[in-house]
């Protein structure tokens, strides 16, 4: 195991590219399984969740290969086996993504149940709904969805809650089924509309994707094609927030400002002054504390959960008390203990947590306990006095690419080093 370090207290300064979106790649990769044409996808993020996925599909018979310029070239056209076993769906939910794909193309699959999970319980009852209402058997047998059908049916699916890979594994159930599918209260999360015109690309018939009501005309069979992944936007805003909580500047190249719009509006709140482009957006403090700002999660297009662990810590060294109200996950607040023991000053009471802003964070060793919280781990530390050294780090690893040469790049001082080595 491996533990980041980092000298806090110096404001970021510079510019950095930003990845491809891992929640938009992992689907996609997903998705290839539904056709047997060669697919090649660009801007694949190098993160610990796409490794996992490509070893599942490997696992299945997808031959995956990487050219020098990171693009990915899939071809599933020889499955072997169409099962995705505990021991890979227990290090990554998503990995339940191939459910629709697999019923669909193949009429079986026998995927792990994904089990708990540190933000909170997150059942897939609505992923398995969507696929009975469309004619599949399924059975929960020894912790594995076991799913049959013979050809699926289209069918009108009103979704009881909004659940991005719920919609995400519905729809790609959907694109070779017999029929429509309308998949109502769908969710409107960027990454959902990324996929859906990634299927088109290969010759589904998706529309309606970023609204809540989703059209899906079944096909026979789709081809192959090219995609380019969208930009990431939580590591957009994480990087935003950095500067945020640092009084810095920086700007940020190969995004789209279109994708956080509520996120961009509170930092705006913070005090930041924020200009954006096409595809970049740069944003400065003018060396300022940033004020405390409330926040409440919802589902898109309002303030994403994934980025409320960061906003927490920037809270924590503002101006003023800001209430941070969880409304997605259940227990979503494992950063706060930690970010306590850099001197933050959280009252959790409910599903809301109450930060007093304090002049400065002091460094710690803190523990990473799921990624995003990691994430506020790591903006705390850029911003407290002294040493910081946050253990656990395979969890940010699964999400932020590169993440401490990045923040080098923008003259924060931070270093990975093996977990049993004092520093
Ligand atoms: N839920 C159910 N039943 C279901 C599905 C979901 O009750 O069948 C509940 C969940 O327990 C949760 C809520 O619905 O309380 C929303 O969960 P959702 O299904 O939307 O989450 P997800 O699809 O499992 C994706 C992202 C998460 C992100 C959430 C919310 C991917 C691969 N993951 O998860 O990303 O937090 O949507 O936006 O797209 C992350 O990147 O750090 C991350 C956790």
């Amino acid at each position: 195991m491996e533990k980041l370090i980092i000298k806090g207290n110096t404001p970021l300064n510079g510019e950095i590219k930003i990845s491809g979106a891992k929640n938009a790649a992992l689907p996609i990769l997903a998705a290839s399984l539904l056709s047997n044409a060669p697919i090649q996808i660009s801007n694949i993020p190098h993160l610990q969740d796409v490794t996992t996925i490509v070893s599942l599909l490997g696992q299945m018979g997808v031959r995956i290969t990487l050219d020098e310029r990171s693009n990915i070239e899939v071809d599933a056209s020889q499955l072997t086996s169409f099962h995705a076993p505990y021991e890979l769906v227990r290090t990554m939910r998503a990995s339940v993504l191939v459910l629709g794909p697999l019923l669909s193309r193949f009429g079986e699959a026998i995927v792990s149940l994904p089990g708990g999970c540190a933000i909170g319980t997150r059942p897939v009852d609505q992923h398995l709904k969507g696929m009975q209402a469309m004619g599949a058997e399924m059975s929960i047998e020894n912790g594995y969805i076991k799913a049959k059908a013979s050809r699926l049916r289209g069918a009108n699916i009103v979704m009881d809650i909004v659940t991005v890979t719920g919609t995400e594994n519905i729809m790609m159930a959907a694109v070779l089924a017999q029929g429509q599918t309308i998949i109502h209260n769908a969710a409107r999360e960027p990454e959902v509309t990324d996929l859906a015109n990634f299927l088109n690309t290969l010759g589904a018939r998706v529309s309606g994707a970023g609204t809540s009501t989703i059209i899906i005309e079944g096909v026979n069979e789709l081809g192959g094609g090219c995609y380019h992944v969208m930009p990431d936007r939580i590591e957009t805003g994480t990087y935003l927030a950095a500067a945020t909580i640092t009084s810095g500047k920086i700007k940020l190249k190969n995004t789209r400002p279109d994708l956080l719009e509520a996120v961009l509006l509170k930092l705006a709140e913070t005090g930041a002054v924020i200009d954006t482009g096409a595809d970049w957006i740069s944003l400065d403090m003018k060396g300022n504390r940033p004020r405390a700002v409330d926040i409440s999660t919802a589902p898109y297009p309002a303030f994403p959960t994934d980025m409320q662990a960061q906003m927490m810590a920037v809270n924590a060294v503002a101006e003023g008390t800001g209430v941070i109200t969880e409304n997605v996950f259940e227990n979503r607040f494992m950063h706060v203990q930690e970010l306590q023991r850099m001197g933050a000053n959280i009252a959790l009471k409910g599903n809301s947590a109450i930060c007093s802003g304090t002049d400065h964070l002091h460094g710690a060793p803190v523990m990473a306990t799921d990624l995003r919280a990691s994430a506020s781990l790591v903006l705390a530390g850029l911003a407290a006095h002294g040493e910081t050294s946050i253990d656990r780090i395979y969890h940010i690893d699964r999400g932020y690419e590169c993440i401490e040469e990045k923040l080098a790049q923008l003259g924060a001082r931070i270093h990975r080093i093996p977990s049993n080595t004092a520093e």
